[in-house]
């Protein structure tokens, strides 16, 4: 049932809607749908415009995931995460001593892991867009020509950047004024950044993984210690998987599969949630806090430990995300008391032993497309090969760096996730498609390295379990647990003083952070059942609130303002 209050009404459209983190990026997919292109046309779009207007996340140097849910019903997930050069190794990022180097795989050409965006969003556009290239990376192509104008939330995320930016001519050509952080009204330009996108529209992935790109690439890689050589570059591939599935509460869940743990995780989680009634219990109440943190101290056991590359360690998918296994998971989980992290692991029963971007797109046949890509780290590893205009990634954190030493989103991982050349390392990316009998229903990913799968996971609980508002559902703060460290974390306003008093009487710890997380998210409301009325004092807000037939809302998430939702 919506509160009606705490947040905005969601955009709402009838013939399709574009979400994503920045709002000069959601207006292009939006014009996209309406030139008459479809869902993955305009992700596509979308994709090559973040890449232009957010260069945090946004990107051509990076990787991720997309899941797409065609309107007939088939699923799909483009994988196109980065891969390790053929010359790593698993103690790369090691001294003599066998400790892990500080930063060593998050800053310079050492971090870098083989791009996948653009072999990823040609995939797709391929196999399943309908408009030619050129046209669906125009916009790309003019708003970097051309610039744009920072608004405030843009230069902010830039600013973060900005001993980065000083550190290296290159960056600092680009994204620094004289030395100093480009402020709200400023235009960015990126000739570079449009020259390799023309390249690419005229000449495909190879424009970037084998022309002149990949020659800078490759030089400068090779110039600041990195170890991408260009027979690298040529190897790149983008497999098609088949996405991880469950069922929540008569919902059918489409999540992204190994080298992510996003779908798996979630739907681990979802299992393990769905035979507690979260509704009645309530949004925010220790009950409802202290169960879903225990099935997330959980989840993430298995998530650390159990899932790697599929093309390199078998990853127990199945099982994890079996009805069964959800039913061994809650067998452990004391109702009243927090179960000590330590006491879980790999190897106990039941187990065996960023800073991202995220976009949605439904059009108005049902097509829908879930989209989470990154640099990892924001700007990556703040390396740039003179020339190519796009920032490089430093993804290779996200591997076991060392079994124990945590990355940089706390999450201490196995051996599964060990560097191996080739492999691609273990993500947390949720790209996420809910459908009610057999019909879209929201479209949803996030941000946020470890707590993308949690962040994901309260969104739909929002909606199915507390019956918030889509915009109610993203705006409403989170908490996260992930085995290790062993803390609630809780952004403000999540808990009451006495809810976390509640809670630590269990054996909780919380700590209060920042908000993190950016859920971008689709709602379609023909999917949606209606829930039972609560009785009201006056009928002058709720029936202002009711969804009507064929409407479909975009939530973008605050947490991110440059962003927006974008009805065609
Ligand atoms: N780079 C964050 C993730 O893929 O989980």
């Amino acid at each position: 049932m919506p509160a009606a209050a705490i947040s905005p009404q969601p955009v709402e459209g009838r013939r399709g809607m574009v979400v994503s983190d920045q709002a000069l990026a959601s207006a292009v997919g939006a014009e996209i749908l309406r030139q008459g292109g479809n869902a993955v046309d305009a992700a596509v779009a979308v994709g090559y415009a973040q890449a232009v207007v957010n260069p945090c996340c946004g990107n051509l140097g990076g990787g991720g995931f997309m899941t797409l849910r065609l309107a007939d019903g088939r699923a799909f997930v483009v994988d196109f995460r980065e891969m390790a050069p053929g010359a790593a190794t698993a103690d790369m990022y090691l001294d003599a001593k066998g400790a892990a180097i500080a930063r060593a795989s998050l800053d310079g050409w050492r971090a870098v892991g083989v791009p996948g965006t653009v072999m990823g969003l040609d995939t797709a556009l391929t196999r399943f867009g309908s408009l030619p290239r050129a046209v669906v990376m125009a916009p790309a192509i003019r708003l970097a020509r051309e610039g744009f104008l920072l608004t405030a939330a843009d230069a902010a995320i830039l600013a973060t950047g900005t001993q980065a930016f000083k550190a290296d001519p290159t960056l600092a050509a680009i994204f620094l004024r004289d030395g100093l952080p480009l402020q709200p009204g400023e235009r960015l330009v990126q000739a570079d950044l449009a020259a390799t996108l023309e390249a690419i529209a005229g000449d495909g992935p190879d424009a970037f993984y084998r022309g002149a790109v990949a020659d800078k690439l490759a030089t400068a890689s090779a110039a600041g210690g990195g170890l991408i050589a260009k027979a690298d570059l040529a190897a790149y591939r983008v497999p098609l998987r088949q996405p991880v599935t469950c069922s929540y509460r008569g919902y059918d869940i489409v999540s992204a599969p190994p080298p992510s743990s996003g779908g798996t995780a979630l739907c681990e989680l979802l299992n393990v949630l769905e035979a507690y009634p979260l509704g009645y219990l309530g949004f925010g109440s220790a009950d409802t806090v202290h169960l879903m943190t225990e099935a997330m101290r959980h989840v993430y056991v298995d998530r650390n430990s159990a899932l790697g590359d599929p093309d390199f360690v078998a990853n127990p998918v199945d099982r994890l995300t079996s009805k069964a296994y959800a039913a061994a998971i809650r067998a452990g989980i004391d109702r009243d008391r927090a179960t000590p992290s330590r006491d879980l692991g790999p190897g106990v029963a039941p187990h065996e032993g960023g800073q991202t971007t995220h976009y949605s797109v439904l059009d108005a046949a049902g097509n829908a497309v879930a989209v989470t890509t990154s640099l990892n780290a924001y700007f990556g590893a703040r390396v740039m090969a003179p020339g190519t205009g796009f920032l490089l990634n430093d993804t290779m954190d996200d591997f076991t760096i060392r079994p124990g030493a945590p990355n940089l989103f706390g999450l201490v991982q196995g051996a599964a996730n060990a560097i191996a050349p080739g492999k691609r390392p273990l993500s947390s990316m949720t790209p996420t498609i809910v459908t009610r009998d057999g019909k879209p229903f929201l479209v949803l990913g996030s941000p946020g390295g470890a707590r993308i799968i949690t962040a994901v996971a309260q969104a739909i609980v929002n909606v199915i379990d507390h019956g918030m508002t889509l915009q109610e559902a993203v705006d409403a703060p989170r908490i996260h647990h992930q085995w290790l460290p062993d803390l609630i974390y809780a952004e403000p306003f999540a808990l009451s003083a006495d809810t976390v008093r509640a809670l630590a009487e269990r054996g909780h710890r919380v700590v209060l952070q920042q908000p993190w997380g950016a859920v971008e998210a689709i709602l379609s409301a023909d999917a949606r059942p209606a829930g039972a009325p609560l009785p009201s004092f006056a009928d002058d807000t709720l029936k202002l609130w009711q969804p009507s037939p064929g409407t479909v809302y975009g939530a973008n998430d605050n947490r991110r303002p440059a962003g927006a939702a974008a009805a065609p």
